[in-house]
């Protein structure tokens, strides 16, 4: 029957901030990023934020954890995501899920729109510059990599249509806090593609790159802060006459159930703490304890020292 017939749209939907440029003076936002751009000035094309191609160079933990989460948010189907290795453990990681493992890096870069390096430090600068004769502005490049700044990545990439991100270990279970810095020229939208992309494995902030190691100190090494003290409050609960598998399982779910409130509830950590100590009560004598040997003097000098080594590190 004439009519019925369901209209299907061939348009791609590009990211939300997608705005004309504006007639008039430039802002001086606008002419900065021009002065950054010492590459190519190729003009931006814009990334169709549902239905691009997602490349990783280097198959490991964090490239599927990343891959992982966005199967199964729905974001993108398994078949426009692609990686490289030869390795038939980290074939069959990826295959499992409906990846395409490929052979070679060139093969990935040459069929995706957004790139993510998520090889190791040691060896992403040999990586991007084996790369460089293949990669334009036309696609978005990312990295996960640890300690290696826009400036670097950009120079040997050969443009700065770049995004760097410090995730966390968290994203192997889907809670991920990741920080994103935008390169150059990378646009807005490129942003959002990102944003959403890594939104599939937790939560997401933008912050500017200066902050990266403060960063890493807080929330890169975080997650090993808190095992700290799971196994801690644990050993604790077997001091005081607990089963071990017990006290294992009420020090995490606590943790959990803490750091949920938290984020959840929009109570500041102190008003949450007031709310739970009970004048002349337990939770004050342990509160107690923890103050006088420094709990919270000790918790800020890990995060001040995690910083500073990254500092020396990636200064290196
Ligand atoms: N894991 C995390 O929670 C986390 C958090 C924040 C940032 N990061 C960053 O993410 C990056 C990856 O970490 P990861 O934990 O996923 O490490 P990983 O599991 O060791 O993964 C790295 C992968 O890169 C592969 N590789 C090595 N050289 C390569 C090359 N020339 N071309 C293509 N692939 C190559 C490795 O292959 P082989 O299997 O043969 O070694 C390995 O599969 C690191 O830079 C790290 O700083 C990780």
């Amino acid at each position: 029957m004439y009519g019925e017939k369901k209209q299907t749209s061939t348009r791609h939907h590009f990211c939300a901030h997608s705005q004309p440029p504006v007639a008039g003076r430039p802002s001086s936002e606008h002419i900065r990023k021009i002065k950054e751009r010492k590459f190519s000035m190729t003009t931006i094309v814009p990334i169709p934020c549902d239905s691009y191609k997602l490349g990783f160079i280097g198959a490991g933990k964090m490239a599927e954890s990343i891959a992982r989460g966005v199967v199964k948010s729905g974001l993108l189907p398994a078949s426009q995501i692609r990686t490289a290795h030869l390795g038939n453990a980290r074939r069959t990681a990826f295959e499992s899920f409906g990846v395409k493992v490929l052979d070679h890096n060139s093969q990935v870069v040459e069929d995706s729109d957004v790139v993510i390096f998520s090889v190791k430090p040691q060896v992403v600068k040999g990586v991007v510059m084996e790369l460089r004769s293949l990669l334009s502005e036309k696609q978005l490049l990312v990295s996960v990599v640890a300690g290696v700044k826009l400036k670097d990545l950009q120079e040997w990439a050969g443009h700065s249509r770049f995004i760097r991100v410090m995730p966390n270990t968290p994203a192997a279970v889907g809670n991920a806090a990741s920080v994103i810095s935008l390169g150059a020229a990378a646009t807005k939208d490129d942003g959002e593609l990102i944003s959403k992309l890594f939104g599939a494995i937790g939560k997401v902030w933008t912050a500017d790159e200066k902050h990266f190691d403060a960063i890493t100190g807080l929330s890169g090494s975080g997650p090993a802060y808190i095992f700290l003290a799971i196994e801690a409050l644990a050993d604790g609960g077997v001091a005081a006459g607990l089963p071990r598998d017990l006290a294992l399982g009420l020090a995490s779910q606590t943790v959990l159930g803490a750091a949920s409130m938290a984020v959840n509830t929009g109570k500041h950590p102190g008003q949450l703490k007031d709310d739970v100590a009970s004048p002349g009560g337990t939770t004050i004598a342990g509160i107690h304890e923890l103050e006088k040997a420094g709990f919270r003097g000790i918790l800020m000098n890990a995060v001040v020292a995690a910083s500073k080594r990254s500092r020396e590190l990636s200064n290196n």
